[in-house]
């Protein structure tokens, strides 16, 4: 490609697809790195691809070389296959390396709220991890933390959604009464492309503009579906039994303990003014006819 053009990782994936949708809107070129480039529903996508790989470090820098931003969407949801967090963290380091090498202007990091490095969950530790690696690369960056990020193609809504439509309860890890606020794809796209035309780096939250309870949200998601069993309220040992247990039945990993924890932690909740404007039960609505009628697997789609 002529130089002049962004990276994104996971293009036909998910935030990466959001991120390159609104390039592509803004006239920009992109290139995505991806190990998966036809995914359903993204055959809009017109963009250059290269494999998302660590092992051809000289292939890698080249996917990057002339590249002015480099939006990075690469982490891994939870341990498996003998992939876990702390490859991800070197993963993470590989490709900040490669940028750097290959004069990459700038690097935009998609992270979470309120990574953490002290944290006992390795999950926030390992983000806190990937943060520094950003900020310690000596290229111009903005790290952005989204909370929990709704929209087309979203899994853990989704899945919800599913389990209000098919199952005879509903299973809430002990009160339901811990908030998040959730945070649309499309702003996260927008504060991502924001932070990357700023002078100075920085470090900024994506959070939608409405905090509410998980149960507040499976309310809403159980208004939308028209469907709602009735919630079980159990501890967070046998909520993820539960989860596991309908895992074997889907062939996933539904729900893990770092998701839990990390969600009656408060993780999901944005300690700054709200950057993100569309609110998680407008798009309910909007999705309802199509939302849960199919489970969305996360080893189907990354393993
Ligand atoms: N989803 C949320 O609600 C949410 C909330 C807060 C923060 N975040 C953060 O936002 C970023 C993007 O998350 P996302 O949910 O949108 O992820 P995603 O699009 O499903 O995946 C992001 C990228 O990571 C790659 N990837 C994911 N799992 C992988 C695996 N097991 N092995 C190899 N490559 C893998 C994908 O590869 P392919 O291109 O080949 O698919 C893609 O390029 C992550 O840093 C995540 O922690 C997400």
């Amino acid at each position: 490609m002529e130089p002049g053009f962004d990276v994104v990782t996971g293009a036909f994936s998910y935030t990466g697809r959001f991120i390159a949708r609104r390039l592509l809107a803004g006239g920009r070129r992109v290139r995505t790195l991806t190990n998966h480039p036809r995914r359903p529903g993204a055959e809009d996508i017109d963009v250059d691809v290269a494999p998302l790989q660590f092992a051809d470090r000289a292939a890698l820098v080249e996917s990057l070389r002339g590249a002015d931003v480099f939006y990075n969407t690469y982490w891994v949801r939870f341990r498996h296959g003998g992939l876990g967090f702390g490859d991800a963290v070197a993963n993470t380091r590989i490709l900040m390396s490669a940028a750097v090498e290959a004069g990459v202007r700038k690097v935009v990091h998609i992270s979470v709220s309120n990574p953490s490095r002290d944290s006992h969950l390795d999950f926030y530790a390992g983000k806190a991890r990937t943060e520094e690696i950003v900020r310690e690369s000596g290229v111009s960056w903005a790290v952005v933390r989204p909370t929990l990020i709704f929209g087309p193609g979203d899994i853990l809504i989704n899945n919800i959604a599913w389990l209000l439509r098919t199952m005879p309860v509903f299973v809430i890890p002990e009160h339901g009464l811990y908030r998040v606020q959730p945070v649309s794809g499309e702003d996260v796209a927008e504060i991502a492309t924001w932070a990357a035309g700023e002078a100075e780096n920085n470090t900024v939250d994506a959070a939608g503009p409405e905090i509410i309870s998980y149960m507040e949200l499976v309310d809403s998601v159980a208004v939308a579906v028209r469907r709602r069993p009735p919630f079980l309220y159990l501890p967070p040992a046998l909520t993820l039994f539960a989860a596991n247990a309908v895992g074997m039945f889907v062939r996933d990993v539904i729900l893990t303990r770092q998701e839990v924890e990390g969600l009656m932690e408060e993780r999901l909740v944005s300690h700054e003014p709200p950057r993100g404007k569309q609110r998680v039960d407008d798009w309910l609505l909007r999705s309802a006819d199509s939302l849960g009628r199919r489970y969305a697997s996360e080893l189907n789609r990354h393993w």
